[in-house]
């Protein structure tokens, strides 16, 4: 894919952590995991964007309601001119929501897929056609550097939609706000979009959709080994779980062993008890209170946050502190 006139590519060639790896490690563990970065093969990425569309799945159609009421007072808050750095890279439809509404002068998203940034980048050109935008191959869980320098007052804004940062632990989601400061310098502020604790109906409701793509979503990883690791795994065989712990405040997903049996992967054999889970996701959900503490705990002052009306999911603006 050709970059357009407007854009410029990054490449700091991550090195993603290899799926074998990842698969050997996890499947050696008492309780059997699998990192959720795997879902987003080709396959696993169309399926999340069907779930983003699914009626039970709240989170997107909710946080993009919220991104579009923001906007006034977004401009209001922000400088002009700022820069706004985007972790990870979604659907384009968010951070052109939010650019319509801004006086941004450039713009940096940041993804380890270079197929996902260069769609990602192809949009955003197509809406805003004189916005700088300098795309960065990059792991983002990582230290990276923004290889251009910023000019004199030059705001620095951070945004990370999705509630993608409810993957991480609570301790991993501090650490990592903690090192985006370093990025966004003084005075940088941090946009980021965190799904609320609620009725645990609703939020299960969310992961076990009554179409299915949930599950086809989560065994995509089985289907995934099949193919790339020369795996033997039945889809049939496991039954796709999703539960709301509400102590732990976490989504849990499995893929549970509907039987006692074996699986080959690359010649090495990996058994499954009747019952037997692979670990395959968290997704935590958080109150208001406890992610403004988290946030402050991480070096940020929350500055405000906006929800919907049923106060299903969070967009909070954060400033870092000195
Ligand atoms: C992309 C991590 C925010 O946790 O809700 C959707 C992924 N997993 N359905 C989420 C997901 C199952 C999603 N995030």
């Amino acid at each position: 894919m050709k970059m357009p006139k407007s854009a410029v590519l990054h490449d700091f060639g991550p090195t993603p952590l290899s799926f074998r790896d990842a698969v050997f490690l996890g499947l050696a563990k008492p309780q059997k995991t699998l990192p959720c970065q795997f879902f987003y093969d080709e396959r696993g990425s169309r399926l999340f964007e069907k779930i983003c569309r699914l009626p039970e799945y709240y989170l997107t159609r909710t946080e993009l309601g919220i991104l579009g009421t923001m906007g006034p007072e977004l401009h209001s808050l922000l400088g002009k001119n700022a820069r706004m750095i985007e972790f990870g890279c979604g659907s384009s439809e968010k951070i052109i929501t939010i650019l319509k509404h801004m006086n941004v002068g450039s713009y940096v998203p940041v993804d380890i897929s270079k197929s996902a940034l260069l769609e990602l980048t192809r949009d955003v050109a197509l809406q805003f056609p004189d916005l700088q935008i300098h795309a960065i191959c990059a792991d983002f869980t990582k230290e990276f550097e923004i290889p251009l320098p910023v000019r004199g007052g030059q705001q620095t804004i951070g945004f990370y939609p999705g509630s993608t940062i409810g993957n991480f632990t609570p301790d991993e989601a501090r650490e990592f706000l903690a090192k985006t400061r370093a990025l966004l310098g003084r005075d940088g502020l941090m946009i980021v979009g965190v799904d609320l604790q609620k009725n645990p109906e609703i939020i299960e409701r969310a992961y076990n959709d009554s179409a299915g793509v949930t599950a086809e979503f989560n065994k995509n990883l089985l289907r995934r080994i099949n193919q790339e690791l020369n795996g033997s795994f039945e889809l049939e065989r496991f039954i796709h779980r999703s539960h709301y712990d509400a102590v732990k405040g976490r989504v849990e997903m499995h893929l549970e062993s509907r039987e006692e049996h074996e699986v080959q992967v690359d010649g090495a054999s990996f058994s499954f008890l009747a019952g037997e889970t692979i670990h395959t996701e968290n997704s935590h959900k958080y109150t208001l209170e406890g992610f403004k503490k988290l946030a402050g705990d991480a070096g940020y002052s929350p500055l405000r946050f906006w929800t919907d009306s049923e106060r299903l999911f969070s967009v909070h603006l954060l400033r870092s502190s000195g």
